[in-house]
């Protein structure tokens, strides 16, 4: 079954190494004929490079982040609906780095999910436990709060307009991936909640610490519909490899 990859390459690349990864992925793909969806999400400037030069490119393109209010003296900020302009299809949300380093807060989190479907983004909403709740035994009860907080009032569509991506926060970046197994139970846990907050079916994807080595592991696993690649999207060969599993 196809499965859905999604590049979150955050601030690590140069705009020249950004242009340059990007044309090595959109040949790549279209070489190995890759049946996964794959969303590819550079900076706000070279996503607005790429997305003017590429030509039929065989990846969607996301953002890393987009603005709570459509229009507003909000200096330093991008609009939904300027990424929509722009031709892009998807915006991840509520990244930890942005809870965390931006101190975005679950409401702040609930309103840019609305603006982005507002301006017919297909949202990548990011949940995930620290591991203080993991040691606590507050993962469970933790997304599910991020769940409801984030999800409040949200009305889609169609299912297909919003994607959960599970990341608990201390395997991102970390290289300690969480079993498989275990992400799957808890991919099934949120896709039941959120299914029942949303009234659509939903699908949850895996990102923390995925490579080469374990991507095809958690691939197998049922509740799991894709994967959310940090480290492991910087270079053309891994991610391709990634996507051909
Ligand atoms: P990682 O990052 O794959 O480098 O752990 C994942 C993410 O932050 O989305």
């Amino acid at each position: 079954m196809s499965k859905i990859i999604i590049a979150n390459w955050k601030m690590k690349l140069s705009l020249e190494e950004s242009l340059r990864l990007a044309s090595a992925i959109n040949l790549g793909i279209k070489k190995i004929k890759s049946k996964n969806k794959v969303i590819i999400c550079p900076d706000y400037i070279a996503l607005s490079l790429i997305s003017l030069s590429l030509n039929e490119p065989s990846f969607s393109l996301g953002a890393q982040n987009c603005a709570s209010k459509l229009r507003s003296a909000a200096t330093g900020e991008v609009s939904a609906s300027s990424l929509k302009e722009l031709g892009l299809d998807y915006v991840i949300l509520a990244h930890s780095e942005r809870r965390l380093g931006q101190l975005e807060s679950d409401k702040v989190i609930n309103e840019k999910i609305k603006m982005a479907l507002e301006a017919s983004l297909k949202v990548i909403f990011c949940i995930g436990e620290s591991w203080e709740q993991r040691r606590t035994n507050k993962t469970k009860s933790f997304v599910i709060k991020q769940l409801r907080e984030g999800l409040k009032d949200v009305k889609l569509k169609k299912g297909s307009d919003l994607l959960i991506a599970y990341e608990p926060v201390w395997a991102i970046g970390s290289g300690r991936a969480m079993a498989p197994t275990e992400a799957s139970d808890l991919a099934r846990i949120i896709k039941l909640e959120a299914e029942k907050i949303l009234k659509q079916k939903i699908k949850v994807i895996y990102g923390g610490s995925v490579n080469r080595e374990n991507a095809s592991d958690f691939l197998k696993e049922k509740n799991i519909s894709g994967l959310l690649l940090g480290g492991a999207s910087l270079e053309a060969s891994e991610l391709l490899e990634i996507c051909s599993i």
